[in-house]
């Protein structure tokens, strides 16, 4: 029987992070065995931001680097970058026809990156949609709102569908997309009275979630935050980083409750270190004998003892550009040859047909 189909993007914005590894790339090296799967970098994501052209292809670079050295075997999964399946943005332009641009004007995510656009500040509870609809329509040309930021969600759609993906492992910022592609199989399907697209659903990992805080004292690790601890990170960055982390003026009573910017070292701390420091921390928080700058030292070797064989194999990915033009030349083959086939049915099912 063939094996069920994942699919995983990630936009080419940046460096990974412990985040991104614990999140999301540990999962996938233990799950590309058991599934067909499919990592690509949504570099034409990206360009919804207009980065500059040097910055983007950098930045696909380090992260096909970053995935490789997390352990993502490219004989195991397929590892593509977006761009190279030239059927996405045909078909990006075909499934636009039965997407509604007020569905799209109501996602969560546009509305964030319009306002971001706009150089609005988030919104406030009771913010005048129509108003903020007025200021899209009526923005300057200079400060606009582009169609591709309206459009993400038809080519994220698009990723899923035309690689048959049922499983899509996703965080909770995408699930709504994650929705909408949903929607729009099911009404493509319907309007065309065909049975063509099923429809994908998150992929669950089981047990709890990895909770990979940020160094700032709340939140999570995430690169708008900048809070976050890069696998790429030297060691002398990365110790100095580790030691600024927030956190309180220390227990003053046994037993104390700990506040949130220490219980996110510690979570850091259970993620890197073994059971054993991590009970020693916790007593010592226990009985006041805690000093934090000990507690950031070992923190700081635990998780330098996990990214140090990964910074030295991404280094040595990104200085082998031949082993990246293969890997990538492979996975674009890969991935054409079922986004083609997709696409052509997709031809078909609407009536486009050859004379
Ligand atoms: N929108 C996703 C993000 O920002 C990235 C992405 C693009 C994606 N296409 C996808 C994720 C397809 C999963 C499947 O994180």
């Amino acid at each position: 029987m063939s094996k069920e189909i994942v699919l995983s993007g990630i936009r080419s914005t940046g460096n990974l992070h412990l985040g991104n590894y614990y999140g999301a790339l540990r999962k996938f090296v233990k799950i590309q065995d058991d599934y067909d799967c499919r990592f690509f970098i949504a570099d034409l994501h990206a360009l919804t931001t207009n980065p500059n052209p040097a910055d983007l292809h950098a930045n696909v670079k380090k992260i096909l680097a970053e995935y490789l050295a997390a352990g993502i075997d490219p004989d195991k999964a397929t590892i593509f970058i977006q761009s190279d399946v030239p059927e996405v943005a045909e078909m990006y332009l075909l499934l636009n026809m039965h997407v509604g641009i007020g569905e799209l004007m109501r996602t969560t995510s546009f509305k964030d990156k319009a306002r971001k656009a706009l150089g609005l500040s988030a919104p406030a509870e009771g913010d005048d949609d129509e108003a903020f609809e007025k200021q899209i329509i009526g923005s300057e040309t200079n400060k606009r709102v582009n169609a591709g930021l309206l459009t993400y969600p038809t080519l994220m759609a698009v990723d899923i569908l035309i690689q048959k993906a049922t499983k899509v492992p996703v965080g909770k910022d995408q699930l709504q997309h994650l929705e909408l592609t949903r929607r729009f199989a099911r009404r493509f399907n319907s309007f065309y009275n065909v049975d063509y697209f099923a429809e994908p659903y998150d992929f669950d990992f089981g047990g709890a979630p990895v909770k990979v805080p940020g160094l700032d004292g709340s939140g999570k690790m995430g690169k708008s935050e900048g809070n976050c601890i890069y696998l790429i990170d030297e060691p002398k960055a990365l110790r100095k980083k580790v030691m600024r982390a927030v956190t309180d003026e220390g227990p003053k009573e046994p037993n104390s409750p700990m506040a949130e910017p220490v219980a996110n070292l510690f979570s850091l701390l259970e993620l890197t270190s073994t059971p054993e420091v991590v009970k020693h921390y916790r007593d010592a928080y226990a009985d006041c004998s805690i000093r934090y700058g000990d507690l950031k030292k070992q923190l700081a070797e635990d998780i330098l003892a996990v990214t140090t064989p990964i910074r030295e194999r991404i280094n040595d990915i990104l200085a082998d550009e031949d082993y990246l033009r293969r890997v990538v030349k492979q996975g674009a083959e890969k991935a054409r040859e079922s986004a083609a086939k997709t696409l052509a049915d997709v031809r078909q099912i609407m009536g486009i047909r050859k004379f």
